[in-house]
Formats: C-alpha cells, structure tokens, sequence
C-alpha cells in the first residue's frame, strides 16, 4: 500500500515569523501523536521557505516542505519568478503545478502548465498536477473529459524518472475556499477516472489526493469512501490542530483504526 499524502497549501497566508510559529506547533503536534502512514507537507509562500526549511530540519519537525509555484525556466530576465534550481537549494522537494489559481488568475495555459511539470521533475522536484473543472464544466457533464485532457496535456512525454516525482491532486474549482466540498461520490468517480487516464500514460503508481473544503470533521469519510491517497488542504491548513486533525484522520484510515 502506497504512503498517504497531506498536503497544506498555505497559499498567500502567513508571513516568515507566523510561519516558523505554525511548524514549530506542528513539530509538538508531531511528538505527541506521529503519524505512521502519512506524509505531511507544508507549502508556503516564497519568503518563507527558507525559515521553515530551517525550522523543520533544525526541530526535526517530521514535514516535509514545498512551494506553490514554478517558472519553467532555469535562469534570467524573469522579474518575480523562481526557478527549480533555486527551490531545490532551499530544501524544497515538492511544488504544486498548475493550482487553479494560478490557471485562472495568472493565465497559467495547459502549455506552461506541462513545461512546468517537465521542469520542476528534471530537477528533481515531486510536482503535485492540480485538476479539477469549473461548476459550468460539471453541470454540463464534460467534468471526466475536461480532467482527463487536463492529465494527458500534462503529463504526455514524461520520463520514467520523471513520472515517479508526479502527484495528481483533484481540486473542483467550486469546491475551493467554498467550504462545500465534493460528495464522496463526486471524489470517488473522478478518482476512479484519474487512474484509469494515468494508467494509460504510464503513471499507474501516482497518488491521487482530493482538495477542496476539506477539514477535520470530513476527511475522515472522504479518505475511507472514496480511494484517495490524501488531501491537498488550503484553509485547514493554516492552523496547526485542524492541519494535523487531518493528518490523524487519514492516518486511522491507513492504519485500519477507522470506524
Ligand atoms: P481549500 O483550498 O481547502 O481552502 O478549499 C484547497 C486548495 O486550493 O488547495
């Protein structure tokens, strides 16, 4: 059974000194109820990257650390942007490509979405694909096939090593900061669909993780009804207990604890 993964994306929360706070919370969390059979990452802004990575590796605080965006590019005239390289000198292993967000409000195109998944894993970084349809494309029943072209745009002419640094994170854009998350059922389908589409691209081992509204009080149903490998979390994540309620949640399910 593949390692669950946890994810927060701290989005545009929390600056350095917040930050160092909120991990050093999760370092204590960490101590008194590790989780087994997860992998926790956190995903800051930029500016606080290298403080978390020092606080995590200096604490021993059992989370991984990622970043939330990459240019594709390696160096040069690229006022505001990072490169992998970069990233990878900071301790950062993860980064999430193509998160909504960014597709929608910085015109992230299904081009630069792939040029920057082929980038972030040449150099080594896990990119976590983010997907997921608009509630326009959901409710005229093209949801399957807007994520399946998703997949394959991005994730066509991949090498094998590079295939093995990939995540898929589901994400409705409805479901996003909306606090109503997918049905079970939703998530279930779409995972179901998500395998079968990366299976076909060679990438039958990738995990797949939910993310929309998930918290404390639902990610336990959602984990144990619907076959993902972990949650992508926004909101929750920015405070340690709901953070790492998640965690715990996921974790009973691996460890068949839950009820
Ligand atoms: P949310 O965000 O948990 O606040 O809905 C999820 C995400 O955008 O990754």
């Amino acid at each position: 059974m593949k390692r669950a993964l946890v994810m927060g994306n701290w989005k545009m929360n929390l600056d350095y000194v917040e930050a160092v706070h909120l991990v050093q919370q999760l370092g204590v969390l960490a101590s008194n109820r590790p989780l087994d059979h997860v992998d926790v990452v956190v995903v800051p802004p930029f500016v606080d990257l290298r403080s978390v990575t020092s606080v995590v590796e200096s604490e021993r605080v059992p989370v991984g650390v990622g970043a939330q965006h990459v240019n594709p590019l390696e160096s040069g005239a690229h006022t505001g942007e990072i490169s992998a390289p970069m990233l990878r000198r900071l301790g950062v292993a993860s980064v999430l490509v193509g998160h909504s967000e960014r597709r929608q409000m910085y015109s992230m195109s299904d081009d630069v979405v792939a040029q920057t998944l082929q980038a972030a894993t040449r150099h080594g970084l896990a990119g976590v694909l983010c997907v997921g349809e608009s509630l326009d494309v959901r409710e005229a029943g093209q949801h399957l096939d807007y994520v399946a072209d998703q997949l394959r745009s991005a994730l066509e002419g991949l090498s094998d090593t590079q295939r093995e640094l990939v995540t898929i994170a589901y994400e409705p854009i409805w479901a996003i900061g909306t606090g109503l998350s997918a049905s079970t059922d939703q998530v279930r389908e779409m995972t179901e669909h998500i395998r079968v589409v990366a299976s076909s691209l060679s990438l039958a081992n990738a995990r797949v993780l939910y993310g929309g509204s998930v918290n404390a009080e639902n990610a336990g149903a959602i984990v144990r009804e619907s076959g993902v490998d972990g949650f992508l979390v926004g909101g929750a994540s920015l405070k340690a207990e709901s953070f790492w309620s998640i965690g715990e949640a996921v974790d009973d399910c691996y460890a068949g604890r839950a009820t």
